[in-house]
């Protein structure tokens, strides 16, 4: 096995504590594209810079476009030396050593027949000891074939070394779906060898939650129905729809941003301490936090939730077309492209709590936070500032200008009792030296060292469709309440939304 590049400084590198992943062989599948090329790859250069990645580590990348192993190198490596600001060619190479390509069909079991006797060559020559992770980073029609056929191939069995298959999102299309799915990939792989995607939970600040809650003590007894007066929940997106017309027609806002994303940030607010910081334990607690939302029916769906589609607008100063007109997409097009829901939680830390979670493309700024809204005290004093005075939010920024925020009133200097709303702040991006680490980097190092703490399991998945399940059904078999397109491309929503905050003192936070 020929000597791999070692990096001149691996403490400067960032080289972390005892996290370096043991030997082993990574399977793509759709290696020819977007998500590899733009993400899978550049994690795993990031994790060998850092001497993260085992020394015996194999790539193989599989689709049905017809590439040399040459061809292959040279697409990803043309990607990331372009991409990453200071990209070492002898680092690249040695990093690439061990990178193959096989074009073949997803249905076709000859390929696999040559990928297991090709994975048994490698484990022979570079040391990886019969461990495999399949990634699945295909459109999700083709993830049950892959799997039956990683089984027919023996490729599913743990008997040399580990098995693992990663599984990216969509995971279903609906209820049904997914429960078919969970029982197709149950036929082959046992849970503990199933890694359900949600690349938010790879992000350095949604996991901030589980540290900011239960590192600290002062949160805690304020995290509950006495305190806090609703939690808003908000990704945004600047964009249209782009290239992914295709997919989004038949998805939709909610099954693309709330039954994975959003609903994951909210179990990890909402969520009870878990007993230990492993995997089931967390997972068990996010599971109750599905389990008691409140169901959605026919009567409810109206109040609770509020649907839009944008419509021609102005962003940045430029005109941009509305979703109907966007390539792809039918110009009668019923798909939200706006969600607004307001979700209650049945239990007793948060009865009576909304939980307030909205989505949107086009609307005028590109923003992932949780902004939790503590009541106002029950008695103001400071009724002369009654319009300067704001109640407290705690606001956790999860993309961009990744932090924290306290929101707090404090008097104006000088001789007036004057007060107003200031901000106590904390940035990762001033605070600490490291940056902070792409979500697949984090994800793909956990599986291959078989932690599934940032992984959705079988039954979390199922129980976010069907919480979600009543919402998607009725704006499926329903005109929108309001024609769309009901809100401006460049504009918070559709005035519809207002509504549904019912108390004078919540607003939508403009963020
Ligand atoms: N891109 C992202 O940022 C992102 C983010 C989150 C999740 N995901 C998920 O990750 C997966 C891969 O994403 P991607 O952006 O890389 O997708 P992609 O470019 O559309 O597909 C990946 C590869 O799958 C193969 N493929 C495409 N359509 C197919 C079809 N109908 N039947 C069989 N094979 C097909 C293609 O390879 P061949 O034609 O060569 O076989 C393609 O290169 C998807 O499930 C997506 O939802 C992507």
């Amino acid at each position: 096995m020929p000597t791999p590049v070692l990096l001149e400084n691996p403490l400067r590198q960032g080289l972390s504590s005892g996290r370096t992943a043991p030997p082993c062989s990574l399977v793509i599948y759709g290696a020819s594209g977007d998500l590899t090329v733009r993400k899978l790859v550049p994690a795993l250069f990031e994790l060998y810079e850092k001497h993260l990645l085992p020394v015996s580590f194999n790539l193989i990348g599989i689709s049905r476009s017809v590439i040399s192993d040459e061809d292959f190198r040279k697409k990803l490596k043309d990607f990331l030396a372009k991409a990453k600001p200071q990209f070492s060619e002898a680092v690249w190479n040695s990093f690439s050593q061990n990178f193959h390509y096989i074009a073949g069909g997803y249905d076709d079991f000859k390929v696999y027949q040559a990928l297991s006797a090709r994975l048994d060559e490698l484990d022979e020559k570079n040391g990886t000891m019969g461990n495999r992770i399949f990634y699945l980073s295909t459109p999700p029609n083709v993830f049950e074939v892959i799997i039956s056929n990683l089984g027919a191939a023996g490729l599913a069995k743990e008997d040399k070394g580990f098995s693992r298959v990663v599984i990216e999102k969509p995971f279903g299309h609906d209820l049904e779906s997914a429960k078919e799915l969970n029982v197709k990939v149950r036929e082959v792989f046992k849970e503990h060898q199933i890694y359900r995607i949600d690349h938010y939970l790879g992000k350095e600040t949604v996991q901030n939650f589980l540290v900011m809650r239960f590192a600290n003590s002062i949160f805690e007894p304020i995290w509950n129905r006495r305190h806090v007066d609703h939690i808003q929940i908000t990704a945004s997106e600047d964009l249209g729809v782009g290239t992914r017309a295709g997919y989004y027609e038949s998805a939709g806002i909610l099954r693309d941003m709330f039954q994975n994303h959003l609903f994951q940030v909210m179990c990890l607010i909402a969520m009870e301490p878990p007993v230990t910081f492993e995997a089931n334990a967390i997972r068990d607690e996010k599971l109750k936090i599905l389990q008691a939302i409140r169901p959605f029916d026919e009567h409810s769906v109206k109040h609770l939730a509020v649907r839009g589609q944008y419509g021609p607008g102005f962003l940045a100063g430029q005109k941009v077309p509305g979703y109907r007109e966007e390539e792809g997409v039918n110009p009668k097009s019923n798909t939200p492209t706006y969600a607004a829901i307001k979700i209650f939680l049945d239990t007793w830390r948060w009865h009576g709590v909304p939980f307030l979670l909205r989505s949107a493309k086009r609307l005028p700024k590109r923003t992932t936070e949780a902004a939790i809204q503590f009541k106002e005290p029950p008695n103001l004093l400071f009724k002369n500032n009654l319009n300067t005075l704001t109640p407290n939010v705690l606001i956790i920024r999860i993309q961009p200008d990744e932090g924290i925020t306290l929101k707090f009133d404090t008097k104006v200097p000088g001789m007036t009792m004057e007060g107003r709303t200031v901000n106590m702040d904390f940035r990762y991006g001033t605070s600490f030296a490291e940056g902070t680490s792409e979500a697949y980097e984090r994800l793909l190092l956990d599986c291959m060292l078989g932690d599934a703490t940032l992984f959705i399991r079988g039954d979390e998945a199922e129980a976010a469709w069907a919480a979600l399940m009543p919402v998607i059904h009725h704006w499926e078999t329903t005109e929108p309440e309001t024609p769309f397109p009901n809100y401006e491309a460049g504009t918070w929503g559709p005035v519809e939304a207002d509504n549904m905050l019912e108390r004078p003192w919540r607003h939508w936070r403009k963020v």
